[in-house]
């Protein structure tokens, strides 16, 4: 059996490699003392990392890639790696090789690239997000890496913060079901780790900068947070990332209520836990908890980081520091041998062992362009059509002439946002194939009809005598570090050229391609609005079908959108206050779940499977659902619970579980979902909360479309 395996390799181990097995530093393309890009790997630098420190494992972040970033040299690269790492250890352990796969196989040149998760968050399709997750693990596997640092589960806050857009959603059962579907999906074959990270609150900092901060009450952190985590933990995730940041004036990577308490010992999470960039030194330079790298590494393990995620010039540092420790006792034998039995069984569990190399003559075929229908299925379900003024959309195939302008409009670097090629997004030496939005509608209308507009007079220009001008705003592509935001909002000359195009009096769509719900100032007034998240490498097709009518759009916002730039931190989900001014209710542009449709929907007859549960109990919900217009289209359901009374401040509704549902025009169906009570649990007590979050007992409205039932709580 594994465990087996692994009790018998960790008798047989020295503490040197135990503590080898505990250390993922990065490679390739990195600047630091042990480079090892320049075509060759070098030689030197992988005999001190893997032979003589023994590390186990090895990580490609964001825009680290074999120097031909090629599938092929991929797989050539990580087999080398391979190779050298079980040949040069004596006990011939092989190492875990991590990505940041994050919306499809990103770092690699011609791999198809998902919309980001936001948009992924809009489709409200679990079934879309595990397609992606089984893809993209193939994708992963084919060129060589074991281990996928996704998905995203922290819960959108603030559009301040520059990984808005690597979240799902603001709801954390929305997240929830989007992360563990995507999970299941990249772990099915059981050759690639999903991580679920970044563990906890990382989404939350309070001045909306990046690994800063937070500052939350329990109440707060267990119900609010804590879901989305644990749906994909209880998925199955076989690894967990930490977040960056300090809570209540503890770092995340000191925590042990967090990485102890609640995810080994309540949450039973049996599989890895690894610190996110340079977290574990951090301790030291950053937060200065510890004098010492040495105490640093101790204060990060006996936390519960089995694996620290390390630059490369500080392995040794990290290496000497995590020996001194285990030596002088400051951390256990036991604790260490619990760190190293998990990286080994993980090690069992992905096969490495047995098939520890993958055949690079198959990887190119695996990996170009591969599931680019699945990348043109998920966009499309992403676009969410915010306004539709006198039903101008769909446009008509029949257009004479038809304008495509903005920044977005014939952009792959601006669809694919961050986390692709390179770390802040495509470099801009870099070309990676893609369909614009430009593209798109030329292939659906046919050359000669239209038009590309490079400026903003070009643009005004060519649309006076145009049928329409479909405009692509939103944000230069950005990741970790640089993507933070003072004022997420639409640029002025966006605004303005949007304003000038409305001006013609014509026919303009707005396109808004963006990591956030961007406060949109004079384009608010956009007749025709539609949201296209970040769609990823297949963005024209879906935005072309969506717009000319071929696909019905049928995406949900999954956050709130803010008016003003004042508007933060803003989630649907807003306790109640005693002002009465326009500040204290929830009042944003376009709220969560909005979203329209070419068609019409009706929800009809909404009855319970019992009017009374328990706490725990399980609610089953059916309603009639009908496509009350002329086009098939798709329906996001979602079930919302309110309490007309209740002790702990509750928000006017809550998302308690959602459902897609296609119908033709004029179908009705009968629908059932369920979902367990603990959907909607409060954690008790008095102001900062305490104990164990359970749905409180009393009386409850339960709601589709504009239809209640009355539920009771024992
Ligand atoms: O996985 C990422 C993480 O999300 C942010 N910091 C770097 C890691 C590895 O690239």
């Amino acid at each position: 059996s594994t465990s087996k395996r692994v009790s018998d390799l960790l008798k047989r181990m020295t503490v040197e490699e135990k503590v080898g097995q505990t250390a993922q530093p990065a490679v390739v393309n990195i600047q630091g003392e042990c480079e090892w890009s320049g075509g060759e790997l070098n030689q030197a630098c992988m005999k001190h990392v893997l032979a003589d420190q023994h590390v186990g494992s090895i990580l490609s972040g964001g825009g680290e890639t074999p120097p031909q970033n090629k599938p092929s040299a991929w797989a050539e690269m990580v087999n080398t790696i391979q190779k050298y790492s079980i040949d040069n250890n004596r006990l011939h352990i092989p190492i875990l090789y991590g990505v940041d796969a994050v919306h499809g196989h990103n770092n690699v040149l011609g791999a198809t690239k998902f919309p980001h998760q936001t948009g992924v968050g809009a489709t409200w399709d679990p079934a879309v997000s595990e397609a992606m997750g089984q893809s993209t693990a193939k994708a992963v596997k084919a060129t060589g890496p074991n281990w996928d640092f996704a998905p995203v589960q922290d819960v959108a806050r603030d559009t301040r913060w520059g990984r808005y857009y690597e979240t799902y959603s603001e709801d954390p059962h929305l997240s929830g079901a989007m992360g563990s579907a995507f999970v299941k999906g990249m772990q099915q074959s059981r050759q690639v780790a999903a991580t679920v990270k970044h563990f906890a609150a990382y989404s939350a900092p309070l001045n909306g900068h990046d690994r800063t901060a937070s500052q939350l009450d329990l109440r707060y952190l267990q119900d609010t947070f804590f879901p989305s985590y644990k749906a994909a933990v209880d998925a199955g995730a076989q690894t967990v990332m930490v977040n960056s940041g300090a809570i209540n004036g503890i770092p995340a990577h000191a925590s042990k209520y967090l990485l102890t308490d609640v995810l080994r010992r309540q949450w039973g999470f049996k599989g890895v836990v690894i610190s996110d960039w340079n977290d574990v030194q951090s301790l030291q330079t950053a937060y200065k908890i510890a004098g010492t790298y040495a105490d640093a590494a101790g204060i990060a393990m006996n936390a519960g980081v089995d694996v620290a995620m390390l630059p490369p010039d500080t392995v040794d540092g990290y290496i000497d520091g995590m020996l001194a420790q285990v030596k002088s006792g400051k951390v256990s034998r036991s604790r260490l041998d619990d760190a190293v039995a998990r990286v080994l069984t993980l090690k069992f569990q992905l096969g490495l062992f047995e098939h520890p190399y993958v055949d690079p003559s198959k990887a190119d075929a695996a990996v170009l362009g591969a599931d680019k229908d699945l990348a043109v299925k998920a966009a499309t379900e992403s676009m969410t059509l915010l306004k539709n003024d006198g039903n101008a959309l769909p446009l008509s195939t029949g257009l004479g002439k038809v304008v495509v302008a903005g920044p977005a409009g014939d952009s792959v670097p601006w669809q694919d946002g961050g986390w692709t090629i390179g770390w802040q997004g495509i470099p801009d030496n870099v070309t990676d194939p893609g369909v614009t939005i430009y593209q798109g509608v030329k292939k659906l209308l046919g050359d000669g009809k239209v038009e590309l507009a490079k400026t903003a007079d070009e643009a005004v220009d060519k649309t006076k005598d145009a049928d329409a001008a479909i405009v692509a705003v939103g944000e230069k592509p950005g990741a970790e570090g640089v993507n933070d935001s003072e004022a997420p909002e639409l640029s002025a000359d966006q605004q303005d050229l949007v304003e000038r195009l409305q001006a013609t009096g014509k026919k303009v769509i707005v396109v808004v391609v963006a990591s956030r719900p961007l406060v949109l100032g004079k384009a608010a007034d956009a007749k025709q609005l539609v949201m296209a998240w970040l769609p990823g490498s297949e963005a024209g097709t879906a935005v072309a079908d969506v717009l000319f009518g071929r696909a019905n759009p049928s995406g949900r916002l999954p956050v709130s959108w803010p008016k003003t730039i004042g508007d933060q931190p803003m989630f649907y989900q807003q306790l109640p206050g005693t002002n009465s001014g326009p500040s204290s209710s929830y009042d944003p542009l376009f709220p969560f779940g909005y979203g329209l449709s070419y068609t019409t929907f009706g929800v009809r007859g909404l009855s319970l499977g019992s009017s009374s549960v328990s706490s725990h109990g399980t609610v089953k919900v059916t309603v009639q659902v009908s496509n009350t217009g002329g086009r098939d289209g798709d329906m996001v359901v979602p079930v919302y619970a309110s309490q007309p009374v209740s002790r702990i401040l509750a928000p006017a509704r809550r998302l308690a579980t959602f459902t897609r549902v296609s119908l033709k025009a004029g179908e009705t169906r009968s629908v059932t979902v369920s979902f367990p009570m603990s959907n909607l649990a409060v954690t008790p007590g008095d102001i900062n909360g305490a104990g164990t979050p359970v749905a409180q007992p009393g009386a409850y409205q339960i709601s589709a479309g504009d239809k209640t039932a009355d539920l009771t709580v024992r």
